[in-house]
């Protein structure tokens, strides 16, 4: 069976060329702001994928040995199913799942979920080599378009996963309506497995997020590049320099680029022209660090009551296997 690796979701190239409202708006208010979102172009998503390699860089380390340990008890609990990942990027850590379905259930499928083509593309053909018995296919778009895509075709079992703790990007409102577009892609009975990073001591999150080798800060600063080429813009990377920060009150991590001295930016195909002091912030990240029981709480809110949880010995890393009723 040939399958196409990838399904491009309605309106992605639209969005390519024609969106960046969000930008205008994140950059007209004070202070500024970028969504995260524009991180992942290709060159972006390989600079994460680094990102997870780092000594600093706890969470994908942590959450794959839970994953490897648990992996066989969560497919034993759901059974055949269909898979969906949101931002699967290259789907490493799924393939602890993955081998882990392979031995136990003969009917699942696979849809990773990505924004960024490059990716997607080039993991769904090792996926779908590798598990030449069962369907694989991408779908290229933004989590909001796939859940859309989603929630109209729901025949089959669900499992619906979000890994790497990428919910903390969402503010709490944008999660409380994330969660809410997840609970309404899934039927009575259907699975959510949530990946969150958990609270801890600042030192150790700082140096996540600020690493010895500066790979996180070419990872903030290539969101202008991205900027660059794809909305003709003119900002000088020179310019910016990253700084991450845990701010203890609201327990996240808020990455900036800070402007080093005052200029102008133009994006052409945004018709927008934005000016810089020199000490201005650009926040390009928020990163939640979670409560395993707050968030129980939530998914319930939302109608997911949880099934069962695992952490690591030290419980920097939670993972949660919720059920829609
Ligand atoms: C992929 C969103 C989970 O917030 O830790 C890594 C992205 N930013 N280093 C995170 C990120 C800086 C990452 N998420």
């Amino acid at each position: 069976m040939v399958i196409d690796p990838l399904l491009i979701l309605d309106n992605h190239y639209q969005d390519l060329n024609n969106d960046g409202e969000d930008i205008i708006q994140g950059l007209s208010k004070t202070p500024k702001s970028l969504p995260p979102k524009y991180f992942y172009d290709d060159r972006g998503s390989q600079l994460f994928e680094q990102i997870c390699q780092l000594p600093e860089y706890y969470p994908t380390r942590t959450e794959a040995a839970i994953l490897s340990q648990y992996a066989g008890e969560i497919a034993q609990i759901i059974g055949n199913c269909e898979l969906v990942e949101l931002g699967s990027g290259s789907s490493t850590k799924t393939r602890l799942l993955l081998d882990a379905y392979q031995k136990i259930a003969d009917d699942w499928r696979y849809l990773p979920i990505d924004i960024s083509g490059g990716i997607l593309k080039t993991s769904v053909l090792e996926l779908q080599a590798k598990y030449p018995e069962f369907f694989i296919q991408g779908l290229l778009g933004t989590y909001e378009q796939a859940l859309a895509h989603l929630a109209a075709n729901s025949l089959r079992s669900r499992m619906i996963f979000f890994l790497g703790s990428s919910l903390g990007n969402f503010t709490p409102q944008e999660a409380e309506k994330f969660l809410s577009q997840i609970a309404l892609a899934l039927k009575p009975g259907d699975y959510f497995l949530l990946g969150i990073d958990l609270q801890k001591p600042k030192d150790i999150l700082e140096a996540a997020y600020n690493d010895s080798q500066g790979v996180t800060a070419a990872f903030n600063l290539n969101m202008l590049s991205h900027l660059n080429w794809r909305f003709q813009g003119n900002f000088d990377l020179n310019l910016f320099k990253h700084q991450a920060i845990y701010n203890v009150v609201d327990t996240q991590i808020e990455m900036y680029l800070h402007c080093q001295e005052s200029h102008s930016v133009t994006l052409d195909t945004l018709n927008l022209n934005v000016g810089f002091a020199a000490g201005e912030s650009i926040l390009t990240e928020i990163s939640r660090k979670f409560d395993l029981a707050n968030m129980q709480q939530q998914l319930k809110v939302q109608g997911m009551k949880t099934l069962k949880t695992w952490t690591d010995p030290q419980q920097w890393f939670g993972l949660i296997l919720c059920q829609r009723y």
